[in-house]
Parts: C-alpha cells; structure tokens; sequence
C-alpha cells in the first residue's frame, strides 16, 4: 500500500516534469504516426511517456513477460479511437494529468508498436 502511494507520487512528479517537457518541446516540429487521429503524433514524447510512466512495470505485474500481452489479448480495442480513449481512461485513472497531445502521443506508440489499425 505504501508503495502504491510512493508510486503514484512517482508517477505524478513525472508527469508534471513532462508537461514543462512538452510545453519547451511544443515548438519543435512533430512527425507523422501516419495514422488518421495519430496523425502528426510526437512518436517520442509518446515513448517518453510510456516509460517514464511505468506503464509495463505495471502491465507485467499483470501479464508476466514483457507487458505487452496486456495489448489486446481478446480484440478488445478495435478502432484508434478506442485504444485512445483506453489511454485516457488510463491516464485519468493514474492521475498522470497528461495534456491530449500527450494521450494521442502514447496512443500513437501503441497503435505503431502493438495494434496496427489498418
Ligand atoms: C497501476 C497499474 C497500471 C499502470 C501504471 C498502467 N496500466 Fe494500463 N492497464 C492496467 C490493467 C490492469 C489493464 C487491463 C484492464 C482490463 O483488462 O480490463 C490495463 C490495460 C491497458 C490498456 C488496454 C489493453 C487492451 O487492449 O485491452 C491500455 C491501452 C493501457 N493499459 C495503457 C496504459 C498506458 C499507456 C499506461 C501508462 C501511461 C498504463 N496503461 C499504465 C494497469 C495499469
């Protein structure tokens, strides 16, 4: 229990690092997801933030492995629009206060590494 405390102040810090991060990166030219809403998505804040925010230490916690099972084991998410809102969902619930550049960001990781909407 007081680890989950310390974590999540953990998490939260790092989340109010990023955001001052992505304010000062906010200028620098984003590139391409290449994916409808992902379109345009900063691929490496997204992966910054991914691991910045633990999120595999806590999906292998519940998968084993790498974490990455936690993806999409039963097609679950089936549109870019869902996995992002998962992010949101995610994220509101952690506290992370991510900006929606910042949730598209991730989403955008996920779509590229692991689910792969056509
Ligand atoms: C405190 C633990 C924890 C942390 C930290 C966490 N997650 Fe999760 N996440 C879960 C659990 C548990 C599930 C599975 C929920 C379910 O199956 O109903 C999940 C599921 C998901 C899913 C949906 C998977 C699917 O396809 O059904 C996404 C997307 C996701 N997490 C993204 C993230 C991202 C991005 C982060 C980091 C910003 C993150 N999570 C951090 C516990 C966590």
């Amino acid at each position: 229990m007081i680890r989950f405390a310390s974590s999540l102040r953990r998490l939260r810090n790092g989340a109010l690092w990023l955001a001052a991060a992505a304010a000062v990166g906010a200028a620098a030219p984003a590139w391409s997801a290449g994916h409808g809403i992902f379109e345009g998505a900063d691929l490496a804040l997204g992966e910054r933030l991914i691991r910045e925010n633990q999120c595999d230490a806590c999906h292998i916690r519940r998968v084993g492995g790498n974490g990455h099972g936690i993806y999409n084991p039963k097609g679950r998410i089936s549109t870019p629009g869902a996995l992002r809102g998962m992010v949101e969902y995610c994220s509101t619930e952690l506290n992370l206060q991510l900006f929606p550049e910042e949730v598209t960001a991730v989403g955008a990781v996920l779509q590229r590494d692991h689910y792969r909407f056509k």
